[in-house]
């Protein structure tokens, strides 16, 4: 199980992190910085597509952007063969700045507003449908020749046990279409002629360590598209099982090994086929906190310790709820540990962030070797939902995300600077 990105150690107490050590990185870049590692990264992605290529090679991996999307992890996620699950205007923008080819986009979204479906239709990506009014304002947008290939998304009806507000498949989910009312839209993309149905698409919630909803999925997922063969006459091509899932976080978490699990996926997806007769589709799969979450860390300066007597040690750095929401959101738990190991004394403390919130605590009681005002301290499994939530809450600015990778560290965000926040102000 991964507790810390790939590349991670300590060397004579010092952290390092892609061979670089993290007091230098501090050094050059200040605090709060969020840091990315690329082999990390790789070795994730690898996961998902070595087991396919073996298994399963017709088949495609998207990241979902939703993690942690920027200019430069599009282009990395490009040149490692994935391909990129877009969910608004300006992730698909970003994909596109990035020049990812538009058949290795695909755009979600449960309400796309028509400037973004324009986008999508002009850029020529495969549009994943989420209700009936999105296809009509399609029809009516689409003005071009081009063919607009669509997936569908439909409600497994799954209830995967994960944070309520993380659980996508269940059929009061805001997502997606129930599988009997998706008979009148599939008709209606089937008969028209710039469209295209291109397959299915359904993503059952996120942080998930069970096989069996998955597999589930499987078991729904392949009699359908059964009955839409039956039913119209047609074999979808595509097959879209979502991502969701789960890293480690702390110890009461127990991820799914996922060369193991993909590779049980195929098998278990084959015998299905084989079983309702159906050609093998196109498989496709959506990670994104997989990918990214324990390739980040994010670092913070101690500025000052509150220690309230007999009932707890407040250790305030200079970030919180405004970099990482998910503490706050989720009541999500981290791992911690320190830039530089000084004493093995371990202290109890609650890390507070700086944020006007009484809820801005990252950790409640956790044991941390004994730190100092002016230390340094280390979040980890910060890649995933950290930078692509953070606000600027008390117009504070958001931290620059570093790539480190073979002993070098670039800078992918820049830190936000006071003329950033007040860019967009105008003066009354
Ligand atoms: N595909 C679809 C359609 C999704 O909605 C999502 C996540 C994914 C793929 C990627 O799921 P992942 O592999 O990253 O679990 N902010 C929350 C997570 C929200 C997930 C939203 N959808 C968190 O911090 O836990």
């Amino acid at each position: 199980m991964q507790k810390t990105p790939r590349t991670f150690k300590y060397i004579d107490n010092n952290a390092f992190i892609g061979g670089v050590k993290i007091q230098q990185l501090i050094e050059k870049f200040k605090t709060p910085l969020y840091v990315l590692d690329q082999k990390t990264i790789e070795e994730n992605c690898q996961h998902f597509m070595d087991p396919l290529k073996k298994n399963y090679p017709n088949s495609e991996v998207l990241y979902a952007g939703k993690a942690n999307l920027n200019i430069a992890i599009a282009q990395l996620i490009n040149s490692l063969g994935l391909s990129l699950d877009v969910s608004s205007g300006g992730e698909l923008y970003t994909a596109i700045k990035a020049k990812v080819s538009p058949e290795k986009i695909y755009f979600h979204g449960n309400n796309k507003t028509h400037e973004e479906l324009e986008l999508a239709l002009d850029y020529g990506v495969t549009v994943m449908l989420d209700n009936l009014q999105e296809l009509e304002n399609i029809i009516k947008l689409h003005t071009s020749a081009k063919l607009i290939s669509i997936i569908i998304r439909l409600k497994p009806e799954i209830d995967a046990h994960t944070h309520k507000y993380i659980r996508t498949g269940q059929l009061d989910s805001k997502f997606g279409i129930d599988r009997k009312q998706a008979y009148e839209i599939i008709k209606k993309i089937v008969d028209h002629p710039k469209l295209k149905l291109a397959g299915i698409h359904s993503h059952i919630g996120s942080q998930i360590f069970d096989k069996a909803p998955f597999f589930e999925l499987i078991d729904i997922l392949v009699p359908y598209i059964k009955q839409i063969k039956d039913e119209f006459g047609i074999e979808l091509e595509v097959l879209n099982c979502g991502g969701g899932m789960g890293i480690y976080y702390s110890d009461k978490d127990n991820p799914l090994q996922i060369t193991e699990f993909i590779t049980d996926f195929c098998l278990k997806l084959k015998e299905k086929c084989h079983q309702e007769k159906i050609a093998l589709p196109k498989l496709l799969f959506e990670p994104g906190r997989s990918i990214v979450g324990s390739a980040g860390i994010t670092l913070y300066k101690v500025g000052a310790i509150k220690e309230i007597e007999g009932i707890k040690t407040y250790l305030f750095v200079d970030g919180g709820m405004a970099d990482n929401p998910r503490p706050i959101l989720y009541q999500a738990k981290h791992v911690f540990g320190t830039v530089i190991k000084r004493n093995k004394i371990t202290k109890k403390y609650s890390i507070a962030g700086k944020f006007c919130e009484s809820g801005d605590i990252l950790a409640e009681n956790i044991s941390l070797e004994e730190v100092n005002v002016g230390d340094y301290i280390i979040v980890f499994a910060t890649g995933a939902y950290n930078y692509s939530m953070a606000s600027n809450y008390n117009r504070n600015c958001r931290p620059a995300m570093v790539l480190v990778a073979n002993k070098k560290a670039k800078v992918i965000v820049k830190r936000e600077s006071y003329g950033d926040l007040t860019r967009l102000d105008i003066e009354i």
